[in-house]
């Protein structure tokens, strides 16, 4: 199992549209995959995806379920565990709550070959939290500067506090291919001078199309609604690429379950 936190440090980049369209081409490589709705005060997966969840993990952290049982099958293949909506004390998790999802997620998860956390924005616990607990770590940034800033600054709080230092770096909303590169170049020009510890790796740009607003009031994934767009193209591209990192399963899965008793 490979677990991958998507977080953004500024808000409304396209995360969550993001995490739904990867984990819709990464089950169409025949992956079996589930989203961890990790914004859980301000639960969006749901929505996109039209669906009324009963429980959501509220009920998890207050003890009435267990996260086996707030596991919801979606149209498209891959599982879901649903977050709240307005529900202010998930936005900061104590010790005890998050112990309490640590013990349970080894049951759930091992069964899968990606699990992906759809994180809240900013640089609160919670967000470091799943950064720290997931072996791998996208982050999506769009090419306006305040955006590239709080990419940055995310990336500089997760190191300071957690010595986590590997990231992939997705640039959404771009005009072109080469405004994606440069704003990577961007980046890794800052990352490299202030915090050499740090690998960034470029997993590609996603092009600004209205495809996607349609696609979310419409409540279905791009992919699926324009699948012939250069915009769902690139998604294909980048869950392949994705794929393509040499990655152990049998050790992820390790690493994970070590991570999980650290945390
Ligand atoms: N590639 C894109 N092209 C055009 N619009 C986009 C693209 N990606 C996302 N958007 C738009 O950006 C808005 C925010 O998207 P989304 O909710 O996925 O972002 P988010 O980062 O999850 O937000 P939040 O930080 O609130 O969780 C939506 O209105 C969506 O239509
Ligand atoms: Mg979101």
């Amino acid at each position: 199992m490979r677990s991958i936190a998507i977080a953004s440090g500024k808000g409304g980049v396209g995360k969550t549209s993001f995490v739904i369209n990867l984990a819709l081409a990464l089950t169409q490589y025949h992956q079996k995959v589930i989203i961890f709705d990790a914004d859980l005060g301000l639960a969006n997966i749901d929505v996109m995806l039209g669906i009324s969840p009963k429980f959501d993990i509220r009920y998890v952290i207050n003890g009435e379920l267990s996260l086996k049982d707030i596991i919801y099958s979606t149209d498209y293949d891959f599982d879901f565990i649903p977050a709240s909506s307005g529900v202010v004390e998930l936005t900061n998790l104590n010790t005890n709550q998050k112990l309490l999802l640590k013990d349970q997620m080894e049951e759930v998860f091992k069964k899968y070959d990606y699990l992906l956390f759809d994180s809240s924005a900013g640089i609160s616990e919670n967000v470091l939290f799943f950064l720290y607990l997931a072996e791998e770590r996208i982050i999506i940034c769009t090419p306006e500067p305040t955006s590239i800033a709080d990419a940055y600054a995310l990336i500089k709080v997760a190191y300071k506090n957690h010595k986590i230092k590997d990231f992939y770096l997705i640039v959404n909303m771009i005009k072109d291919e080469i405004e994606g590169k440069r704003i990577y170049q961007q980046l890794l020009y800052v990352i490299e001078r202030f915090l050499p510890e740090i690998k960034l790796s470029y997993l590609g740009g996603i092009p600004f199309d209205e495809c996607v607003k349609i696609a979310i009031k419409s409540q279905i994934p791009y992919l699926k609604l324009c699948p012939e767009k250069d915009i769902s193209q690139k998604i294909n591209q980048i869950a392949l690429k994705l794929q393509k990192f040499n990655y152990q399963k049998t050790k992820s899965l390790e690493n994970f379950l070590e991570r999980l008793t650290t945390v």
